[in-house]
Parts: C-alpha cells; structure tokens; sequence
C-alpha cells in the first residue's frame, strides 16, 4: 500500500516554529528541490502565511504563491482555509469567499484545505463548492478534540455529511496534538468503514504523541500523512518526514519520496534554523515535548497565552484556578475544539471569570458574539442560563450566519479606489484592512523609486 507525504515546512512548520516569519527569499533557493522529492503534495499557503507577508515581511502574500507556483510546476501546491473566516476570525459574506477561493486556484493553488472551528459544515460548503467549481482538490477536514460529547459516532456523522459535499479527501485535524495513537488508529479505521474518500491525518508533536499517532494512523488506513523536514520537525510541529519515510517502508508501505533529495532539502533548511535560533526566533522551548496537555486538554499555545495574560495583570498565583475554570467555560459553551479563535475566547472568559470574582460578571464581546450563534452552531448544547443572561432579549441566529451579511466586494472597491490594482489587492484588503493599506504604500513607494531609477538608466 501507498503512504503519501504532505510537506508543511512552508507553512505549518514555519507557522508553529517560527510564528510565520520565513521570508520568500530564505527559502526560494530550495523549491526546486521540494518539486522534485516526490511529495503528494507542499503545504504552502493559507494559514497564517498571508497576514505575517502583510504585517511583517512586507511581501505580497499573492506573488509569494505565484512565484512558488513557477517554482514547482510538478507539485500539487496546498493552502489552509479556515471555511467562511477565510484567513481571519470574522465570518465573511459568501462573494467574498467565492472570490478568495478562485483566485487562489488562479493564482496556483491545487488543494485547499477547509476547515470550521466549530465543525460546523454550513461554515465550509461555499468554500468548498467553489473549489470544486474552479477544478481544485477540496479537502473537508474535521477539526479533532476531545470532549465528553464527541466520539466515533459523532465523527463518523460529521464525516459522512463533509463526504456529502463532494469533498474529494477528508482530513483529520489534530492542532493541539492531542490524538493518540489507539485514538487516531479508532478514528481513522471508523472513517475508512464509512466514507469512500481518501483520509487525510494532520498533528503536531507538541505531545509527543505524533510520530506514534501517524504509524497507527497508517496502519489503519491513512492515505496520506502530514510531515516536516526534519530540522523543522518536532515540538509544536510535525512529526519529522525522513524518518515517517524510514519506519512506513520498514513496514512495507510504498513511499514515493527521494531520500537524496531529502538530505539536500534538510540540508538546505539546516542553516536556516540555526540562524532562527541565533535571532530567538526559534525558541528552543516550542521544540520540546511536552504531555501536559494530555491531562489538562489545554492546548500548549493556549496555556503560554493564559500565563501570558495573568503575569502582564501581576495575577500569576490565579494560574490554577483559571486552569479550573477553564473547563467549566468550555462546557457552558458547549465543547468547542479548542482551536483559535475558540481558545482565546474560553481563556480570556475564564481568566475574567476568575479575577472579577464572579463567573461571567464581564463577558467578553467574542463570547457574546458565539452565544448570539454567530461563529456558528456549538458543537453541544451551551449553557441556556448564561446565554439568556447575555442576550437578554436579543434572539440567537439559528441560520448559518453568512446568510445575515451583506455582499462585500463592491463595498471594498468603493472604499478601496484606485489603491486596488486587481481582485488580488481587493481580497487582501478585506482579509486584512489596515495591514493590507500599509503594505500598498510601502508598495507604491518602491514602485515610484524603481521608476526614476529607470528613468535615470535610459538617459
Ligand atoms: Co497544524
């Protein structure tokens, strides 16, 4: 049997690692080594890659994608959609999303990875029939956590209405990585039994678990896996791909990846590294293995963003109690994964809870906004005293919320003008307003410089 290998240094691993911080340039050089190892598939996209080329590498996230795409001819490139938020938090009105999706395939993208917080299906089905309409590879994915109300059945019946979209592979998407491996092999086996279409498995090491999680995965089925090159493997990252490829084949699993050039690549990728942890870009903690989050079901980014939060408030001694609190916000909010934004949002209520002395004294306008039904359905039932307590008489949405929003593109291309050069320009801006308008400046600055740099030459 055949265990394909998608590459996420580009992006996941970059992401986890280093918040995102890979320049195009520091990693150009090697592109055509990734097109030529035999990946199904380079994880390039999406995610968090375009906000961090905006604000912080003042690169245009659409010519990054255009310049891999020229780069790679042979591979299938692959982005992260977070559903009907897009690259962001908020939900967007359905032209919006229709208009992302098509120029990311026009732009280069093959495979789109769609994916709702809340595993909310309503939340991705325009995303993923406009991938399908543009000839791209759609990938339903469901969002794993752990909770007492999710289980095989409920991820059998979540898979089963993804498949019913038309998806043409579902993913299992472990971002805490949280699955073990008895869970994943279950999982995986259970999906196998029950939708036709390919499974991928997506995790991190953050636990430990991942490497072990993958193998169980495989064995029960998984057609394809996500990895990291090795000196970008590990920690909050993927399990590392050269030795995946060494334990599937020892299995006798078909792997189509080029050992060589997979030297070449880590080997590319080993000073980049060092220099990131030269800088203190890469800290060296994220790197570690730590199961704490085994017990607690607190995320690793999520507990650093906890203690982040009491120590600038001088309240570190309440870490426990928040650490308490912490599932009981969860639970009144119906399980969600906790995945951003839905991490942030329990955290910050809980850490509130704590310290007014009094649960939901101050509710956070997040947690309104999810209690009114506008992040979608919650996976169980929320707490029905507190929502009332909230909304007061306001009544919660029950549509799928995209529904109650106003068309977006016109609107942006009157507050937008001439600044827009193309739907590319317009799309970023909506995804990311000020960042976006910062960058066309700076933009059109260079723009202005290189064109009496010219002129100076043909005189
Ligand atoms: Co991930």
């Amino acid at each position: 049997m055949k265990v394909n290998f998608t590459e996420t240094v580009l992006r996941d691993a970059n992401q986890s690692l280093i918040a995102t911080r890979m320049p195009f340039a520091d990693f150009e050089p090697v592109l055509s080594k990734l097109d030529k190892a035999g990946y199904y598939s380079l994880e390039c996209w999406g995610g968090a890659t375009f906000d961090s080329c905006l604000r912080y590498l003042n690169e245009d996230p659409w010519e990054r994608l255009r310049k891999i795409r020229a780069a790679c001819p042979n591979s299938k490139l692959q982005m992260l959609l977070r559903g009907q938020n897009l690259l962001g938090y908020k939900h967007y009105p359905d032209d919006v999303v229709r208009l992302f999706v098509k120029k990311s395939v026009e732009n280069g993208i093959d495979i789109i990875r769609i994916f709702d917080a809340l595993n909310d299906v309503r939340n991705i089905e325009v995303a993923v029939d406009e991938t399908l309409k543009n000839g791209a590879v759609a990938s339903g994915t469901i969002c794993y956590t752990v909770s007492p109300i999710h289980n095989l059945e409920s991820y059998v019946k979540l898979a089963k209405q993804i498949e019913s979209l038309g998806v043409n592979t579902i993913c299992v998407k472990d971002m805490a990585g949280i699955m073990s491996p008895k869970a994943g092999y279950d999982l995986v086996k259970a999906l196998k039994e029950n939708v036709k279409v390919p499974i991928v498995v997506h995790t991190h090491s953050t636990t430990g678990l991942g490497f072990m999680t993958l193998l169980k995965c495989v064995e029960a089925g998984a057609d394809v896996i996500d990895t990291a090159i090795s000196c970008f493997s590990g920690g909050t990252s993927q399990p590392a791909t050269e030795t995946m490829a060494y334990v599937l084949r020892e299995y006798g699993y078909e792997v189509s990846l080029d050992d060589k050039i997979l030297k070449e690549i880590n080997d590319f990728f080993t000073p980049v590294r060092k220099q990131a942890l030269d800088s203190k870009l890469l800290n060296p903690v994220v790197m570690g293995t730590r199961p704490d989050a085994l017990s607690s079901q607190i995320p690793g980014g999520m507990l650093s963003n906890l203690v982040a939060q009491l120590t600038a408030q001088n309240k570190l001694e309440k870490l426990d109690e928040v650490l308490e609190e912490t599932p009981r916000v969860r639970e009144d909010l119906g399980y969600p994964p906790l995945v951003t934004p839905m991490s942030q949002m329990v955290g910050v209520q809980a850490t509130q809870n704590v310290l007014a002395g009094e649960r939901y004294k101050n509710v956070s306008k997040e947690v309104k906004a999810y209690l009114k039904g506008e992040y979608g359905k919650a996976p169980g039932e929320v707490n029905k005293e507190l929502q009332k307590k909230v909304l007061g008489d306001e009544e919660p949405v029950t549509c799928r919320f995209a529904d109650t929003l106003e068309p977006g593109i016109e609107k942006a291309k009157r507050e937008l003008g001439d600044k827009a050069v193309s739907d590319e320009d317009l799309l970023s801006y909506i995804a990311f307003p000020s960042q976006a308008e910062a960058f066309f400046k700076k933009r059109e600055e260079r723009r202005k410089n290189t064109f009496s740099y010219s002129i100076k030459r043909i005189d």
